[in-house]
């Protein structure tokens, strides 16, 4: 039996749990030993929170990576959210992201590398310090937000893994524990689990590849993909895979979750580009959350989302409708 451990601020003050009971469920809900200390991630100040168990980080920000646009309210970037393994339904994730435990967790490095193995998520970030990036997010469906991350380059961590030559592509899995995940025991769900990800060597090594490990200054919160998830800003929010749990260095072009499910809808590269339509829908704008009904809040999407002068150089002489 899992038990569920919503963050605190979908709760009223009088039901917000104290932090032993809350720790003492998630050693329950692991059944190891130890399990219950708290997220060991270096960098980690305190736990300022004693009912979510989200911790504060201690990080500089990367101004010069950031951009000064209104930040989307944090009671919106937690609260809607796309994670399949939890539902279809945008409040499903901040609902039931609580049953999945993060607290051991571990990334299985592989592949064409010269340090694969299994790594605790503490050694694999203990080399690295980590910065503040206020990037957009847009997603497909033509919505998005302005999310300040913390974490590390992910540059830097491919870097520490040592790829060989025959590295040409990165590849990332999430998480695949139905026994934990609701959505991946749904009858109904399409997704092939787990939920796969991947880039071209040359992106993934780009300076605004990101591996997240928080948001808003503290630990993610599970529904954003606690506790480690990629951010790829200039390509649709689908590349940006939450809960990683795989990381392999590959030869081939891998095969990736949104492409399988809908090859011609969505595409490997995914960029952020308004000249190439969804065949459902348009690309030219996108609604810039918080939106309601009275004030949607259109915005004229951009190229790359705004992020062209980092990355065009990287598809050069590409048809991007063609690599879409
Ligand atoms: N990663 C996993 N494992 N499962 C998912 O369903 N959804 C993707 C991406 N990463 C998804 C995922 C989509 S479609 C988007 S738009 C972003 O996560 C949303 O991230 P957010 O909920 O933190 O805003």
């Amino acid at each position: 039996m899992l038990i569920k451990q919503r963050p605190s601020w979908v709760l009223p003050e009088s039901e917000v749990t104290p932090k032993s009971i809350y720790l003492n469920r998630r050693k329950f809900m692991t059944g190891a030993i130890g399990a219950a200390a708290s997220l060991t991630v270096p960098g980690l100040l305190h736990a300022n929170d004693a009912s979510s168990g989200l911790k504060a980080l201690d990080y500089r920000s990367a101004t010069e990576y950031s951009t000064d646009e209104k930040k989307t309210p944090l009671d919106d970037v937690t609260a809607y959210n796309n994670f399949y393994e939890f539902g279809t339904g945008k409040g499903d994730p901040a609902k039931y992201a609580g049953e999945m435990s993060v607290d051991p967790w571990s990334v299985e490095v592989e592949g064409e590398c010269e340090r694969p193995g299994r790594y605790a998520l503490e050694d694999l970030l203990k080399p690295h310090d980590y910065e503040e990036r206020i990037y957009r997010l847009r997603c497909v469906e033509a919505w998005s937000m302005v999310i300040p991350w913390v974490g590390v380059p992910l540059a830097d961590v491919i870097k520490q893994l040592q790829p060989n030559s025959r590295a040409k592509y990165v590849y990332f899995e999430t998480l695949h524990d139905p026994k934990q995940m609701r959505g991946q025991r749904s009858l109904f769900s399409t997704v092939e689990w787990p939920y796969r990800e991947g880039l071209r060597m040359d992106e993934a090594m780009n300076e605004l590849a990101f591996l997240a490990v928080g948001l808003y200054g503290e630990t993610l919160p599970n529904q954003n993909g606690a506790p480690i998830r990629l951010v790829v800003p200039w390509k649709y929010g689908f590349k940006s895979i939450k809960s990683i749990v795989r990381i392999r260095f590959a030869e081939e072009q891998p095969k990736t979750s949104w492409e399988m499910l809908a090859p011609n809808e969505y595409g490997f590269y995914a960029n952020v580009n308004p000249e190439v339509d969804h065949p459902r829908w348009s690309q030219k704008q996108e609604r810039r959350l918080p939106s309601g009904i009275l004030r949607p809040n259109w915005i004229e999407t951009t190229k790359f989302n705004g992020y062209e002068e980092q990355v065009a150089h990287l598809y050069k002489g590409m048809d991007l409708a063609k690599y879409y």
